[in-house]
C-alpha cells in the first residue's frame, strides 16, 4: 500500500489555506493509504516561539486535525518531537545537503528577507528536516499546498543522492500531491499573495473564527472597480474572491456571479455576503468540534501517545536500514 505523509506547523490556528491546500486531501487519502499526519513542532522552532504558546498550539492543531475528520483508527497521528528518530535521520541527511542548494531555496530567501535579525542554521536546513519527516516513513505521496513544491523537489534530490551514494533503492521519490492534479494556493483577503498565518491582520480566515469575524473580514476584503466591458479579465482581487467561492459555494452560486460579472451588472456587496455565508456554513461544524475536542485533554493525550508509538515503530525500521547502509551499525552493542 502506498504511504502518505504530511504535517502542519503549530504556529497558529488552521486557516482555509491549510484546509483546502492540505487537510482536505489528508481526509480523502486516509481510507485507502497508509497515512502519517503530524504536528511539525520542531519546524516551528526557527522563529523562537514562546515555549508555553508552542505547546498550547500543538494541542490546538491536534484538536483541529481531529475536528476536520482525521481518524486515529485509520491514520497515524503524532507530534513530531515525540519521534526522536526524525531528528536522528535529520542529522544523518545533513551531510548530503549542500550549502549552495539550501541557500537557493525560496522559503529560506523569503525568511531571511523578512527576519534579518534571526537567520539561524535551523532556517537554512529546514528542507533537510522536512526531508527527514518524509523519508523516515519512506512515504510516496505528500499532500501539501503549492508553497511546499520546492521542498518536495529537494526531498527527492536528497533521496536520490542517498540511494546513489549507497548503491541501493532504499528511499522512494516522494511526490507532492493534490486530488485535483494541481497543487492549490488559496489566496488571502488582502489582495496580495497566499492566505497565511503570519500575513497581515485580516488576510486569513481561520477554521475556528466566529461568524461575525468571518463576515467582517470578507466585507473588508480588497476589491477593484466593477467591469465596464462585457467578459473582461478579472483583476486579481476579484479573481481571489471567485477562487474562495470555488472552494465553498455551489456551482449554481458561482455561475450566477460569473454571469453578473460578465454582463457588467455585478455588485461586490452581495457577492461578499454570499461568500461569507458559504464560508460560515462550511466552518461551523468544524468549529463546534474543535471547541469540544480542545476540552478533552485526556483523549488528545491518548491519541498522541498511540500515534507516537506507531510512528516510532515505522521510523525505527528506516533508521536501522539507513545506519546499516551508512556503516553506522554498532559493532559493540
Ligand atoms: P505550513 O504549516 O506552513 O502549512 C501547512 C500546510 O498548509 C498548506 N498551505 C496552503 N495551501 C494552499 N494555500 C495556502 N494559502 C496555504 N497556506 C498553507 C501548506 O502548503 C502545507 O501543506 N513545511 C511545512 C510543514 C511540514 C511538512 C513536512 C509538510 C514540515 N514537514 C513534511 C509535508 C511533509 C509548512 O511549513 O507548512
Amino acid at each position: 500500500m502506498e504511504k502518505v505523509l504530511s504535517g502542519i506547523r503549530p504556529t497558529g490556528y488552521l486557516h482555509l489555506g491549510n484546509y483546502f491546500g492540505a487537510v482536505k486531501n489528508f481526509l480523502a487519502l486516509q481510507d485507502n493509504h497508509e497515512c502519517f499526519f503530524f504536528v511539525a513542532n520542531l519546524h516551528a522552532l526557527t522563529t523562537h516561539p514562546d515555549p508555553l504558546s508552542l505547546s498550547s498550539s500543538v494541542k490546538s492543531v491536534l484538536a483541529e486535525y481531529l475536528a476536520c475528520g482525521l481518524d486515529p483508527e485509520k491514520s497515524t497521528i503524532y507530534i513530531q518531537s515525540d519521534v526522536p528518530e526524525i531528528s536522528e535521520l535529520y542529522t544523518l541527511l545533513n551531510s548530503l545537503a549542500y550549502k549552495g542548494e539550501l541557500e537557493k531555496c525560496t522559503s529560506f530567501k523569503e525568511k531571511i528577507r523578512k527576519h534579518e535579525e534571526n537567520i539561524n542554521a535551523g532556517l537554512l536546513t529546514y528542507p533537510v528536516l522536512m526531508a527527514a519527516d518524509i523519508l523516515i516513513h519512506r512515504a510516496h505521496k505528500v499532500p501539501v499546498g503549492k508553497d511546499q513544491e520546492q521542498h518536495l523537489e529537494m526531498t527527492r534530490n536528497f533521496a536520490v543522492r542517498f540511494n546513489h551514494r549507497y548503491g541501493v533503492d532504499f528511499f522512494p521519490e516522494p511526490q507532492a500531491f493534490n486530488f485535483s492534479q494541481q497543487l492549490v494556493k488559496v489566496p488571502g483577503l488582502d489582495g496580495s499573495g497566499k492566505m497565511g498565518k503570519s500575513e497581515a491582520e485580516g488576510n486569513a480566515l481561520f477554521l475556528r473564527e466566529s461568524n461575525e469575524s468571518i463576515i467582517n473580514k470578507i466585507k473588508k476584503a480588497k476589491t477593484a472597480p466593477s467591469p465596464t466591458e462585457p467578459n473582461s479579465v478579472k483583476p486579481i482581487e476579484i479573481e481571489n474572491l471567485f477562487m474562495l467561492m470555488g472552494l465553498v459555494s455551489s456551482k449554481e452560486t458561482i455561475q450566477y456571479f460569473e454571469d453578473k460579472y460578465n454582463d457588467c451588472s455585478i455588485q461586490y456587496g452581495p457577492l461578499k455576503m454570499q461568500l461569507a455565508e458559504d464560508i460560515v456554513k462550511f466552518a461551523l461544524p468544524i468549529k463546534e468540534k474543535i471547541v469540544d475536542l480542545e476540552k478533552n485533554t485526556d483523549l488528545l493525550g491518548k491519541i498522541a501517545k498511540l500515534g507516537a508509538e506507531k510512528a516510532r515503530e515505522s521510523a525505527n525500521e528506516t533508521i536501522k536500514g539507513v545506519k546499516n547502509l551508512m556503516g553506522l551499525k554498532s559493532i559493540w552493542l
